[in-house]
């Protein structure tokens, strides 16, 4: 429970639906419409943006009219799109009250308030039911989680039988301590990364077979370190996720180039089942 709070503590803050509105408003103009992609260049919370979502997209595969749970939904970037582009009802789940107060108020602006449902709760006791959800995933999320065999039972427990779970998660590299801040966390007290084998071990302890699991470390350093020299050099643009955590988002993105840079941190893409 302290963790929690310090997480959301961490991630939360006063006004982000209005900043974004605004900004969106500003650089296209009063009368254009918000739509799912308008959006997609800030509001998809983790490394790689909308880009990183697409991958997870052609990962989960998810068929028309499907019911997917989003776990650590953020300001519903990802949630959204899932549901603008494949034709499913997407719920999220989110720690941070501020992150679902945005991002209900940007489903009502894009239209998508019928489709997105969003809750505040934790990934540990997820508020659903069990059984509930043809598919799940869950991006940039499990780092901030110290319990990750509850976060994988729950998931589990969410889902129908047969169905399927996409990660996106980050795990320890070399054993090196991280550089902090990093956008998930201020310091090493709300981050939890483990070794990947330990990732995979978790996941089919709790019941999940693994269908894949990637390092995609190495397909993705040299767009994180284009990234990295582009905000050394330039900064931060007019628009882009900084409008969800402020001007220190800078620093933390930096760093999070610089540890995949150095091997500090491996990202890892997952698909697993839970058997029929
Ligand atoms: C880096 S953001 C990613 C947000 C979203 N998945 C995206 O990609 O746009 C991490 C998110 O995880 C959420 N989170 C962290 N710990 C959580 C927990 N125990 N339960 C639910 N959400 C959690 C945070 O509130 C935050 O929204």
């Amino acid at each position: 429970m302290a963790i929690e709070t310090d997480v959301a503590r961490h991630y939360g803050n006063a006004g982000i639906a209005e900043r974004i509105l605004a900004a969106l408003s500003a650089a296209n103009g009063p009368d254009a419409p918000v739509t799912v992609d308008a959006l997609s260049v800030l509001d998809h919370f983790h490394g790689r943006g909308i880009v990183a979502t697409q991958e997870l997209v052609a990962l989960l595969q998810p068929q028309p009219g499907e019911h997917i749970l989003d776990i650590g939904s953020g300001i519903g970037g990802p949630a959204r799109w899932f549901a603008a582009k494949c034709g499913v009802c997407v719920t999220g789940v989110d720690l941070t009250p501020e992150f679902c107060a945005a991002a209900e108020a940007l489903n009502r602006a894009t239209g998508l308030s019928d489709r997105v449902t969003i809750n505040n709760g934790s990934a540990l006791a997820l508020p659903v039911p069990d059984n509930q959800f043809d598919r799940a995933y869950s991006q940039n999320v499990i780092m901030n989680i110290a319990d990750k065999r509850q976060f994988y039972r729950e998931a589990f427990r969410a889902l129908k039988p047969g169905g399927v779970l996409a990660l996106s998660n980050l795990c320890r590299g070399n054993g090196d301590e991280l550089v902090y801040p990093v956008p998930w966390a201020e310091t090493a007290a709300t981050s939890f990364l483990v070794p990947q084998e330990e990732m995979a071990a978790d996941l089919t302890t709790v019941g999940f077979a693994i269908v894949s699991f990637r390092d995609t470390s190495a397909d993705i350093l040299p767009t994180q370190r284009r990234n990295r020299e582009r905000l050394e050099r330039d900064g931060l643009g007019a628009i882009g996720t900084h409008l969800i955590m402020g001007e220190r988002l800078r620093e933390m993105q930096i760093n999070s180039s610089r540890n995949l840079e150095e091997g500090r941190v491996a990202t890892i893409e997952a698909l697993v089942r839970k058997p029929g």
